[in-house]
């Protein structure tokens, strides 16, 4: 699977089957997101790996009682050393960029989970507090989010997206009219362009013979 079928095919999973996720998958997810970009290449993501069924359950618990987070065979819990980016960055860092880094290696693990036949679901809606003491972290490191991890047992709708709503060109407000097209509608429209061509190039050449 290329990268533009992971981002395609990637969705929110809810329900997950029974089976287990290997500790050598959850390794390539961890490196995925180990390789996204972070301010000053500093890094300062943190990952707890929760399989523990009663560490599932006070996470579960503390994150609005979201069924999905219990019954994920694995938790990914995201966090950010605060203190790396602040020793460089000051408040920038702290507040800003530690959560852009954090974000952007979700993003990676989500599409690397998707490419191993792996459903995720980026969870947010959590007690921060709580979630700091159950797994432990120090004073410096604020849990950013939970990622479930589990081979999906749902398959979600199509997701609709209005391209022309967010896009604009040199100001906001000032639409960018243009044609979102997704790698598999531009090939398909060469293959296509292709096509004519040829066909044109036959018809020429019967008129010749
Ligand atoms: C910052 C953030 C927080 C989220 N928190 C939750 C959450 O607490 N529970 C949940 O089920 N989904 C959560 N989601 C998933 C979104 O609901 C989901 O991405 C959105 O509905 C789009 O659907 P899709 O992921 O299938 O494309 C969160 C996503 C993000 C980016």
């Amino acid at each position: 699977m290329d990268v533009f079928e992971a981002i395609a095919k990637r969705r929110s999973i809810r329900k997950y089957q029974e089976k287990d996720v290997d500790d050598k998958l959850i390794g390539v997810l961890l490196w995925a997101a180990a390789q996204a970009p972070s301010a000053g290449n500093l890094q300062e993501w943190r990952f707890i790996v929760v399989r523990d069924k009663k560490t599932k359950e006070l996470l579960y618990n503390v994150a609005l009682r979201q069924e999905h987070v219990r019954q994920a065979p694995v938790l990914i819990v995201v966090a950010a050393d605060l203190e790396i980016q602040s020793l460089r960055y000051g408040k920038r860092g702290e507040l800003v960029y530690a959560l852009e880094d954090c974000a952007a290696a979700i993003e990676n693990m989500l599409l690397a989970a998707t490419a191993l036949g792996l459903g995720t679901c980026w969870i947010g809606a959590f007690d921060e507090e709580d979630v700091k003491n159950i797994l432990r972290l120090p004073d410096f490191v604020r849990p950013i989010a939970i990622i479930t991890v589990g081979y999906p047992a749902e398959e979600p709708e199509k997701k609709e997206v209005d391209y022309s709503r967010f896009a604009f060109l040199e100001y906001y407000g000032k639409k960018f009219e243009f044609e979102f097209k997704t790698l598999h509608e531009l090939i398909m429209e060469k293959i296509e362009k292709l096509r004519e061509f040829i066909a044109k190039k036959q018809n020429k050449e019967m008129v010749v013979e």
